[in-house]
């Protein structure tokens, strides 16, 4: 049974959450009001859209549809700055430990992220090369916690959904891997991501024997 690997982008491979908080932050102070990191977790794995949405409920204002296209493109414009100077150094640690191990093992690997700005980024961090496919923001219409992103994936790649691990960060990456019927493979805090099939802090926990595992059950 030929098995696929699909990896969120933000928060699983480089660490751009941070980046995405600053910019949304500055739109949100210029706008008037703050905006907390706590208040960032809803932001993890949810399209560009739908963010502006929710920064604009935070702050109690009201856009018109020509400000509200405005405000997204200046917080793409403000991100875009913080990671031109990218490279693979912002990579996570034993990302391409556990990437070269699916390449050694020939298992198929995907890309499944929201961003729009993936490409670029696995282009900058050098990683581009490892990807058999990738599915973005600019593939999909149904963002997380829909599973269209991942069900596209399993299907570029020719793999069942049941056959696919979800490497996510996100609660809505997790529900979204959940309803494709794939396995999920929660990366950070186990509290926030406890509907994951598996947790780990980051991929240093991730230990030989289960990636033997996990590309042989
Ligand atoms: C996800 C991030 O990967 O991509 C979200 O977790 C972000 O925070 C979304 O909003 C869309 O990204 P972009 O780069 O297209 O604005
Ligand atoms: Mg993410």
């Amino acid at each position: 049974n030929k098995k696929g690997f699909i990896f969120d982008l933000d928060g699983v491979i480089v660490d751009t959450a941070k980046y995405h908080y600053l910019a949304w932050r500055d739109l949100a102070n210029e706008l008037g009001f703050e905006f907390t990191i706590e208040q960032n977790e809803m932001f993890k794995g949810v399209s560009r859209k739908r963010c502006m949405e929710i920064l604009l409920d935070i702050g109690g204002i009201k856009a018109t549809q020509e400000q509200f296209d405005n405000w997204m493109v200046e917080k793409n414009e403000d991100y875009l700055k913080y990671i031109e100077k990218m490279d693979e150094s912002e990579i996570l640690p034993d990302v391409n430990r556990v990437l070269d191990f699916l390449k050694k093992h020939n298992m198929s690997i995907a890309l499944g992220s929201a961003s729009k700005n993936a490409q670029p980024i696995l282009e900058k961090v050098g990683l581009l090369s490892y990807f058999d496919t990738i599915v973005d923001g600019n593939n999909v219409t149904k963002a997380k916690p829909d599973p269209e992103v991942f069900l596209l994936a399993a299907e570029q790649l020719g793999v069942k959904p049941n056959n696919c691990v979800v490497f996510e960060d996100a609660v809505a990456g997790i529900k979204a891997a959940n309803s494709a019927a794939m396995i999920s493979i929660g990366i950070g805090d186990k509290n926030v991501l406890s509907e994951a099939t598996y947790n780990f802090n980051d991929f240093t926990e991730m230990n030989v024997d289960f990636l033997e595992r996990l590309i042989t059950n």
